[in-house]
């Protein structure tokens, strides 16, 4: 249990999932692979084990959490499903996508889960570890990134270990995450219109005109907010300057194509390697003894425009 001051790292193998579900029945909280990066589970139905998520990560409580499910049969006992979301499940889950939808009134989560708000975040993730686990227990899952509330994500389990050791039960150990960045998150609502909450790894270009085979532009994100996308966020604890093309005296340089780095996200210029590598860049940037970080620019295309997004709130 988390009063405990132990955290106990499982390889995400048979007997460690099964032990792990052993946990998450009893309150725990456990740190899961997801393709995206590592999470943070609880029960979603369980008030105590949602709230120890909060005070582990120290995340302010109007801060509303992500529900993994094992997919659309079970996400609908949770939310209204308009037109669109519906098609976006059948295209794209399971996968990297969260989406914002009108909430049940008869969901039975946890109020805090949704931070009192109208509507849930829902996702079917791809891992297997994630996956087998959800088919383990019998409720679903909340789960935020496993980091401390501000910090960076972590997209192994040795992040995950580096700021929430000894304030969580246990982590499964599924090495090193493929995508690298936080899902995509889609607002869709009753009327079928749309809005993208946070850029990730979700390729929304196809967005635009996948729907009903007509062109629908998204609109700007205005009404609906997430309320975790402060401007300052993944702070990897010293300054960081972006658009650098070389390093000052006193920065750690993380390098992107033709410029180098201390480390590279890319030397080939490849976005989606650059994304799965972005926040072990930032984890050893932020424990190199040099007092500031210099980032190379990244191109805002594609899930460059994901890459871009964190690191200005890296910067900010
Ligand atoms: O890839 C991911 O999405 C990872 C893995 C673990 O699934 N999770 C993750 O969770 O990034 P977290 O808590 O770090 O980010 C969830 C975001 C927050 O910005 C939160 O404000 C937003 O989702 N959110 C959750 N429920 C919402 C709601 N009902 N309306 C608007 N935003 C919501
Ligand atoms: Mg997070």
């Amino acid at each position: 249990m988390s009063g405990k001051n132990v955290t106990e790292v499982r390889l995400a193998d048979a007997v460690g999932i099964a032990e792990a579900a052993r946990c998450l029945e009893s309150g725990g909280l456990v740190a899961v692979p997801t393709e995206t990066v590592y999470g943070l589970a609880a029960r979603a139905d369980s008030a105590e084990a949602v709230a120890r998520i909060y005070a582990a990560k120290g995340r302010p409580d109007f801060n509303p959490l992500i529900v993994h499910v094992r997919g659309l049969e079970q996400a609908e006992r949770y939310a209204h499903f308009p037109y669109y979301a519906h098609h976006l499940a059948a295209t794209q889950w399971p996968g990297p996508l969260t989406m914002v939808l009108p909430r049940r009134q008869d969901a039975g989560l946890a109020p805090a889960v949704t931070a009192g708000l109208a509507t849930i975040a829902l996702r079917v993730p791809a891992h297997p570890v994630m996956q087998a686990l959800l088919a383990a227990v019998d409720f679903p899952l909340a789960a935020p990134s496993a980091n401390r509330s501000g910090f960076i994500s972590p997209t192994t389990a040795q992040h995950v270990l580096s700021s929430l050791d000894g304030r969580i039960d246990m982590v499964l150990d599924g090495g090193a995450t493929a995508k690298g960045l936080e899902s995509t998150i889609l607002a869709v609502r009753e009327n079928d219109t749309w809005e993208e909450l946070r850029p990730g790894p979700l390729d929304s270009e196809w967005l635009n005109l996948d729907y009903k085979g007509q062109d629908r532009p998204g609109e700007r994100p205005s009404k609906i907010e997430a309320p975790g996308q402060l401007a300052s966020h993944y702070a990897p604890g010293k300054p960081v300057r972006l658009n650098a093309l070389e390093a000052g005296p006193d920065e750690f340089m993380i390098g992107f194509g033709a410029v180098p780095g201390d480390v590279t996200l890319s030397a080939g210029g490849n976005l989606t390697e650059a994304a799965s590598r972005l926040y072990a860049a930032l984890h050893e940037a932020a424990r190199a003894h040099h007092p500031r970080i210099a980032v190379a620019p990244v191109p805002e295309e594609g899930v460059g425009r994901a890459i871009n997004d964190r690191l200005r709130r890296a910067a900010a």
